[in-house]
């Protein structure tokens, strides 16, 4: 069984550099090192981590004052901020640079006296970062039929949650042009996301099955496994090499793999090897079959 890795896969830039930033961070800290919520969706990194010393907390106020604050890639609001100095705490801003512009574009709007719009989902703390930038101001809508439900303004401004796909931000952008007289739009959505999505849909209509590697609470790792299935083929998502099953590859040719955002690679190559593994006993158990009947 051939296995084939899609083009674009695992760790994008954000997740790389706020890793990056935590590492550094563990290896010279002089004192408690705490990351707010966790610091990618992937439980062995966040073991990984943890084991280096990072802390993982849910709330500001449960860091020791003096310590260090990772803030995670999808970024936070102003409070956190403010509660984080307050409490004397050294701050590692790990936000992506593209979550920071949708965040310093939604402050300049709503302080300028712009109505914003952001398409996502309100329960991301990405996006309630980004309205937290707004004073609150922002709203959220989901898709089209959430905006059908704005009232109609004289002017709006619409950004997208950074993970959004293009053409839901587009069918929002065609329904708010009806909502206000003057609307500014700012398409905030990540490449990263975009081209690890084509890449995975395109060798999804090239194999026998696809295994989509992933946590299981990572949004976009789910988002490409359904994406895998639009294209008819069977798709699977694996947290590591543990949970593949041998029974998938049985008959497969070629199988696909690709990998969240959030995902490194040394549990891509490790299920690489494992999907290897898979495909030549399933391929020895058919030949000796094969044998027998004849
Ligand atoms: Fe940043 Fe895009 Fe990754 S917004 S965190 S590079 S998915």
């Amino acid at each position: 069984m051939q296995v084939r890795l899609a083009s674009r896969a695992g760790f994008c830039f954000g997740v790389k550099r706020a890793i990056k930033l935590a590492e550094e961070t563990v290896r010279e800290r002089d004192g408690p090192v705490y990351c707010l919520g966790p610091l990618i969706h992937n439980p062995q990194v966040m073991q990984k981590l943890a084991a280096e010393g990072v802390q993982e907390i849910d709330r500001v106020e449960k860091a020791a004052p003096g310590g260090k604050l990772i803030i995670r890639s999808h970024g936070v609001g102003p409070g956190v901020l403010d509660t984080a100095r307050d409490r004397n705490l050294k701050v590692v801003d790990a936000t992506c640079p593209f979550v920071g512009r949708a965040q310093s574009l939604a402050r300049e709007l709503a302080s300028g006296g712009t109505p914003v719009v952001i398409v996502g989902d309100k329960r991301h703390p990405e996006v309630q970062g980004i309205v937290d930038w707004t004073g609150g101001q922002a709203v959220v809508v989901d898709g089209p039929e959430e905006a059908r439900r704005l009232p109609v303004v004289e002017k709006m401004a619409v950004l997208a949650q950074t993970t959004q796909p293009l053409a839901n931000f587009q069918a929002v952008v065609d329904v708010l042009q009806e909502k206000a007289g003057q609307l500014q739009v700012y398409n905030t959505i990540c490449h990263a996301t975009g081209a690890r999505q084509q890449a995975a849909l395109e060798l999804a209509r090239e194999v026998d099955v696809m295994v989509v590697v992933g946590g299981a609470a990572s949004a976009n790792t789910r988002k490409l496994a359904a994406l895998c299935r639009q294209s008819g083929k069977p798709a699977y998502q694996v947290e590591t090499a543990r949970e593949l099953d041998p029974v998938w590859f049985k008959g497969v040719k070629v199988a696909g793999l690709t990998a969240g955002a959030s995902t490194p690679d040394w549990i891509i190559e490790e299920v690489e090897r494992r999907m290897k593994e898979l495909g030549e006993m399933t391929q020895l158990e058919d030949n000796m079959k094969e044998n027998v009947i004849a």
